[in-house]
Parts: C-alpha cells; sequence; structure tokens
C-alpha cells in the first residue's frame, strides 16, 4: 500500500460482507416544498428570515426539491451502488402544529420513500429530529421547555406506528451538541437563542427525550436498532504545556462525554458538572435512568479535529478553540485529518464499547467548479472520500465494531447558515435547473461500491 493519499485504494471487500455504506441527507436541507400537503413551519423556516442569518440570505423554501424528485433521487442511489439511505423525518410535515393528529399527506410521503428504498434494496435510516423543530413548539417554549420533550416522543410514537413495520433502524437526535450550541449560545442556528445556560438545559432535554423515545421506538418497530448520532471530535492539545492538556480534558468533557456519558450510564462527568456550576442542567430524579436507555448502535458524525489552548477567564470550561497552521483544510476552513477517525473510534470503543458503530456523517466542502462539458472534477473531495474510507478500514482492522460509513451527503444542499454557498455532496446540484451530476468523488464512490 503507497503512502499517496490519492492512490490509497480501500476496497470493499476489506469491510466484511455485512457492511454498510450508504449516503446521508435531511429534510430541511434538501426537501424544499415547505408548504406542501399541510407542513406546518419549522424554526429554520422562521429563522432564515431573520436578517443577515443565513450567509446568502437564502432559506430551505426549494432546496433540492427533492419532496417531489425523490424517485430520481433513489435511482440515482440505485445508479451509485449504496445499500443504505441515512434521511430526516420532518416534524412539522407529521405533526404541524408540533402535536395532536397526525397529517397524513406527510406520512404518506416517508411511507412512499421507505417503499421506494426497499424496492432498490436500500436500508432505510430514519432520523426522527434533524434540526427542524415545528415553529409551534418554539413557540410554546422549545427545548429548554419539558413539554417539547413530552412532544417529541409522542412524535416518536406517531412516526414508528405507521413506518416501524418497515423501517428498522432508527436515529432519535442527529448531532443534539449543534442544536444545544449553536441553535441556544452561539445563536447562529436556529432558533437563534444566545443563552449559555439555556443551551446546556437544552443539551439535557434533548438527551432525555431520546432517551425517552427509545422504548416507544422498540415497541411500535419489532426487532429494530435505535440509536442517537453524535458530532465527536478528537481533541488535541494546542502546545505542550500541562495547561494545554489540562484544558484539552476539560474541553472533552463539554464536546464530547457530556453526551457519550450520560448515554453510556456513567452520568454527567462530575468534573464538568463542576465547572459549569450554576449553569449546570437541571436533572431531575429518573433523568440519567431514561438517558442511558440501552440502543443498538451508536451514529459517529466525523468532520475534523480540534486543538485547544488553555484560556483563563474564558467561559467555564476556560479553554479555547484554536487553528492549527500549515494543515491541510477544507473550503469551510475545518481540518482534514482522516487519521483523527480511527483515534475517535478507537476511544470511544475503547470507553464506551457501543454494541455498533456507524459513521453516519462523514464529508467535505471544497469550491467545486463545473467544467464547460458538465462535469465536476472534485478531486479534494474524492481524496477526502478515499481516505477517510480507509481511516474507517483501519479502525475496523484495530478492532473497532464499526459497521457502515454514510457519505454526507448526497447531494449538494442547503448548508444551514452558509446557505447554497457550501457544497457538500458527492452529486452536483444545479439550483437553478435542479439537474444532479454525479461529482468525480461520487463517482469514485460508485466504482468503489461496484468492485
Ligand atoms: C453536520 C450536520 C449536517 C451537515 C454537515 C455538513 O453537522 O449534521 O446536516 O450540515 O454537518
Amino acid at each position: 500500500m503507497t503512502s499517496t493519499p490519492d492512490l490509497l485504494q480501500p476496497r470493499r471487500s476489506d469491510f466484511g460482507p455485512g457492511f454498510l455504506w450508504g449516503c446521508a441527507t435531511s429534510s430541511y436541507q434538501i426537501e424544499g416544498a415547505v408548504d406542501a400537503d399541510g407542513r406546518g413551519a419549522s424554526i429554520w423556516d422562521r429563522f432564515c428570515q431573520r436578517p443577515g442569518a443565513i450567509r446568502d440570505g437564502s432559506s430551505g423554501a426549494v432546496a433540492c426539491d427533492h419532496y417531489h424528485r425523490w424517485e430520481e433521487d433513489l435511482d440515482l442511489m440505485q445508479r451509485l451502488g449504496v445499500n443504505a439511505y441515512r434521511f430526516s423525518i420532518a416534524w412539522p410535515r407529521i405533526q404541524p402544529d408540533g402535536r395532536g393528529k397526525a397529517e397524513p399527506r406527510g406520512l404518506d410521503f416517508y411511507s412512499r420513500l421507505v417503499d421506494g428504498l426497499l424496492r432498490r434494496g436500500i436500508q432505510p435510516w430514519a432520523t426522527l429530529h434533524h434540526w427542524d423543530l415545528p415553529q409551534a413548539l418554539q413557540d410554546a417554549g422549545g427545548w429548554p421547555h419539558i413539554g417539547t420533550v413530552r412532544a417529541f416522543v409522542d412524535y416518536a410514537d406517531v412516526v414508528t406506528r405507521h413506518l416501524g413495520d418497515r423501517v428498522k433502524r432508527w436515529i432519535t437526535h442527529n448531532e443534539p451538541w449543534c442544536t444545544a450550541f449553536l441553535g441556544h449560545h452561539e445563536g447562529v442556528h436556529a432558533p437563534g437563542v444566545k443563552d449559555w445556560k439555556t443551551s446546556l438545559q437544552v443539551l439535557h432535554h434533548l438527551l432525555l427525550s431520546h432517551g425517552l423515545a427509545v422504548p416507544v421506538i422498540r415497541r411500535n418497530s419489532p426487532g429494530a436498532m435505535v440509536g442517537i448520532t453524535l458530532s465527536l471530535h478528537p481533541i488535541e492539545p494546542a502546545g505542550d504545556s500541562a495547561a494545554d492538556a489540562a484544558a484539552v480534558r476539560r474541553h472533552d468533557g463539554l464536546r464530547n462525554r457530556m453526551f457519550l456519558d450520560p448515554l453510556f450510564n456513567k452520568g454527567y462527568p462530575a468534573e464538568t458538572m463542576a465547572l459549569l456550576g450554576a449553569n449546570a442542567p437541571n436533572v431531575l430524579t429518573g433523568d440519567l435512568q431514561a438517558i442511558a436507555a440501552p440502543t443498538d448502535f451508536l451514529g459517529v458524525n466525523y468532520y475534523f479535529p480540534e486543538v485547544v489552548a488553555d484560556a483563563p477567564g474564558h467561559g467555564d470550561i476556560a479553554a479555547r478553540v484554536v487553528e492549527r497552521e500549515g494543515v491541510e483544510r477544507t473550503a469551510f476552513g475545518w481540518q482534514v485529518k482522516p487519521a483523527g477517525l480511527v483515534t475517535l473510534l478507537r476511544r470511544i470503543h475503547a470507553d464506551y464499547g457501543p454494541r455498533r458503530i456507524y459513521i453516519t456523517e462523514n464529508g467535505s466542502t471544497f469550491d467545486d467548479v463545473v467544467q464547460p462539458d458538465g462535469s465536476v472534477p472534485d478531486l479534494q473531495r474524492r481524496s477526502f472520500l478515499a481516505r477517510h474510507v480507509e481511516a474507517a478500514r483501519q479502525a475496523q482492522a484495530a478492532g473497532v465494531p464499526l459497521h457502515g460509513y454514510f457519505a454526507w451527503s448526497l447531494l449538494d444542499n442547503f448548508e444551514w447558515a452558509e446557505g447554497y454557498t457550501r457544497r457538500f455532496g458527492i452529486t452536483h446540484v444545479d439550483y437553478a435547473t435542479q439537474r444532479r451530476t454525479l461529482k468525480a468523488s461520487g463517482q469514485w464512490y460508485a466504482q468503489f461500491l461496484r468492485a
């Protein structure tokens, strides 16, 4: 095996026959059709109206128009050769007001999608909440409010009663870190709240709603595998000082262990809770037991490692994320480090021992240039993909119970606060015509999957 990154050629057969190869998307990022078939408003519809909230002033109102083009998109996946597809269900299509009676047209859309996947031999992986909370629930208090926890469990019940006979892989939440901190502390994601203490209560309520939903999903979807997807990062020290090493530990507590520890029955990390002091979430009797409901897998979204320096006075955690000089980066500025995936997966396996791990997202954004003939030679993304697949192989060879990999994303799409300025797809989307074109990275994936 050569060490030239572009020439690293992992082979599908290295991963064993049952390994899942997929693509991931999320509802608000691709569906569009925000007024179709009784859909209610989500917090992202509202947030996009805020001047300055989205870099290009856009929204997910049309996005990839997947709501109307889903069959074409399923055909595309079939041509790619994936055997699994991770999508999310838009809560406001199912319960336009966030609670109560289900909207049958919303349920039917996902029902058709699931049947279409099964017909093509693609296993459906459904995420219940990928950030598009119904606006009505936000108006009633949102995630800081316990009522939203109850509403989520009810919504999970409605969806899994309807689709649980055919969907057997369920993810409760996508990346609760983002909802908690980007949505409620930094305010750069919906609902755009900036309050530190509130963000920690949101963290707790997301995990609690996950734990309470797990038994409900199991009841409605016999034989299903249920899990949650976290955004996780290996954390590296900026320098060799003992102070930076201690900062890494503190930052890791907030970034990773505040999620992993309670999910794997260790409770919240005492050290982090002590640092948070009065800002720590309010945890009631029984909450931790609920959060630790046994799951079948952990979904890991890996994009980049974080480099951290000691920063006295910098918030409760007194640590700061810094940029390392001279490293490879995506157009987003995220460091490219495939080896970080190996480190991360080995650590999760050693410290928490989830039964199974799936990489539920991994991908990159670069400034794609469409050639006159329509092709998109995204060689950097292709290299990113190939090297991370190789890293996944190394993790598996090291004993990590890794069972699948989902590339982010099937399509270029609405990248949240970045609007349409960032393309993550292995398929190019011409937003004016909605034409889809497989990029060089997508062609590499197809070839890898065929071999
Ligand atoms: C993840 C999100 C996903 C997408 C990628 C780039 O944090 O889960 O929706 O935006 O980042």
